[in-house]
């Protein structure tokens, strides 16, 4: 009866088994895989939603890629980014997965493939697969800095090859695509007829000093057909208000062919509420004032576990991250990375998610999420690393 767009196995994994059995007996849990900005403590300024209640909301005006003043309030988004950006050449969409999901419509047919970075953020294959696209895996290479391995992705192009996606920067590895990558990626789509599509969701987000400024421009591309995506619920904090936008750039004429499909595509399903459009601009400029809050917990998070996992075991070690809002601790290999996560959740009453959700080359890696507050995560990862501290032998 069902299609095979949703997953045929629906079985829990372990980690899912034993977290719905903490909540069953009402165990506390300290959550180190927060990605939710709504309940990680921040204070969003008062009155910000006042505007989706405004009267204007009440007609509707349908408009494919959005009323006038939501786009241009994006353009100015891109603008104080540092990045060219024409209203006209913006798309509203009401979440990044789903502009996804538009973009794959665009640009792919029932059994096309996508390239994906691996390791990457999950949701791909879901999103893949509602399209009935297959998400390919090219590879970041770990022992790189996550550069991209273009044997790797190179190695993945088929002819059903439509697209490449990279994420920039990276959940949760925290890279950055680079320049010379996005130039060689250009020169890889201009020989095999493929869109760049670049998720941007976490730009704002440096970790880094300079790293934000050293990464690549997809948005200045004129050669080749590229997409980027950004939305409220990284830029803002707002993942409940369901917006976000597809800019494309690239050669106009290909640019112009592309906007009239993905018209199509957007006016079909019209998903952008008139009130949020009415109220992006004033969500843009002030949620800016969220971001700020969100940018300094990250980065202060990320700087104390770094002197942290220094100064408690030289077991740990934290990667080196650009951007974003996760951390990646690689621990020693002691056990499975299941069993160690069911146990830190059991055992030391903290979750954090194992490398191998987000398909790491190999084991033994925990990604931690940055957004909680720094007193959790203070706790939470005093925990982790307690685990893998051993008292240091005395040669004296
Ligand atoms: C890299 C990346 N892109 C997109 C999204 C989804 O964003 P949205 O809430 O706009 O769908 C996420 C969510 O975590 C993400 O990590």
């Amino acid at each position: 009866m069902f299609s095979t767009r949703t997953p045929q196995d629906l079985t829990p994994n372990r980690l899912t088994d034993a977290l719905n059995a903490a909540g069953a007996e009402g165990r506390a849990i300290l959550d180190l895989t927060l990605s939710n900005p709504t309940r990680a403590g921040f204070e969003y300024p008062t009155g910000l939603l006042r505007l989706l209640a405004d009267s204007r909301g009440l007609t509707y005006a349908p408009a494919p890629f959005g009323l006038p003043e939501a786009r241009a309030a994006v353009a100015r988004d891109y603008a104080r980014r540092g990045f060219p950006a024409t209203p006209e050449r913006i798309a509203l969409t009401a979440s990044t997965s789903e502009a996804y999901g538009c973009l794959f419509k665009l640009l792919t047919d029932a059994g096309d493939e996508v390239l994906v970075p691996r390791p990457s953020y999950p949701l791909f294959d879901h999103l893949a697969s509602l399209e009935q696209v297959t998400a390919r895996p090219y590879a970041l290479d770990l022992d790189a800095g996550w550069r991209i391995d273009f044997d790797s992705l190179e190695a993945a192009v088929t002819p059903r090859t439509r697209a490449i996606l990279i994420v920039s920067p990276n959940n949760p590895t925290g890279s950055f695509v680079k320049p010379d990558e996005v130039q060689h990626l250009a020169e890889l789509a201009a020989a095999h007829d493929l869109a760049l599509v670049a998720d941007e969701v976490f730009a704002d987000y440096e970790l880094t000093h300079g790293a934000r400024a050293a990464a690549g421009r997809v948005m200045e591309r004129d050669d080749i057909l590229t997409f980027s995506l950004g939305g409220l619920s990284k830029s803002v904090g707002l993942p409940q208000v369901k917006l976000a936008w597809i800019a494309v750039a690239g050669p106009d004429d290909l640019v112009s062919r592309a906007l009239e499909r993905l018209e199509i595509i957007c006016d079909t399903y019209l998903s952008v509420s008139t009130p949020v459009q009415i109220a992006a601009p004033e969500l843009l400029e002030r949620g800016a004032i969220v971001r700020e809050q969100i940018a300094r917990r990250v980065s202060v998070n990320y700087e104390r576990l770094l002197r942290k996992a220094a100064a408690a075991t030289p077991a740990c070690r934290v990667l080196a991250s650009e951007g974003g809002w996760s951390a990646i601790l690689q621990v020693p290999s002691l056990e499975s990375e299941e069993g160690l996560v069911v146990n830190l959740l059991n055992e030391d009453g903290v979750l954090v998610h194992p490398g191998y959700f987000f398909d790491f080359p190999r084991e033994s890696y925990l990604v931690l999420s940055l957004l909680v507050s720094e007193a959790h995560f203070d706790d939470g990862t005093d925990r982790v690393l307690r685990r893998f501290a051993c008292p240091v032998a005395s040669h004296e």
